[in-house]
């Protein structure tokens, strides 16, 4: 089996104590490794493949922001609104950058990728883990108990509704 470039690898230490987020941050981890393995083959050859993939990455990027934003939400979280604008952002970043792409403009994919990478890893490492420790917390005291919150949202492919289960 030819195995696959990787340019970011799961770790459990990325855990943020949420199941769910977990999930999402490792199909965000394998679109970034999709991207670096079109990004690596050439610009000529991958471009169609690249550009697919960046509006997937940002369709579920949306999604994923929305999951943690009503996260936070429920649990009434204090830097919830310094966490949402680090999300936003994020998107009108990536945003720009894809409008660079499109205009033609000599921009390198690699850069987009490192980028990519950068943002999720440090995001993850500081912005979510201070919201999982915050959910722990107040596990802990009692507070959030055997809860089942039901996010209703839509997924990138179509309606779904997302259990956050909390033991
Ligand atoms: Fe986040």
């Amino acid at each position: 089996m030819k195995l696959k470039k990787q340019i970011v690898q799961w770790h459990d230490s990325y855990s943020v104590g949420i199941h769910l987020v977990d999930e999402q941050h490792k199909e965000l981890i394998n679109l970034t490794n999709k991207l670096y393995e079109a990004s690596i083959q050439g610009w000529d050859k991958s471009k169609d493949a690249f550009m697919n993939t960046v509006h997937a990455a940002v369709d579920y990027a949306g999604y994923h922001f929305s999951t943690e934003e009503k996260i936070m939400e429920r649990i009434n979280y204090p830097d919830y609104l310094s966490h949402k604008k680090e999300h936003s952002d994020f998107v009108k970043e990536v945003l720009r950058q894809v409008q660079d792409f499109q205009a033609g403009q000599k921009v390198s994919a690699n850069d987009f990728v490192l980028f990519l990478k950068n943002w999720v890893l440090t995001h993850i490492a500081v912005c979510d883990k201070k919201m999982g420790l915050y959910l722990i917390k107040l596990k802990r005291e009692g507070a959030l108990h055997n809860i089942t919150m039901q996010i209703k949202q839509e997924t990138p492919t179509g309606a779904e509704g997302v259990r956050l289960i909390i033991k």
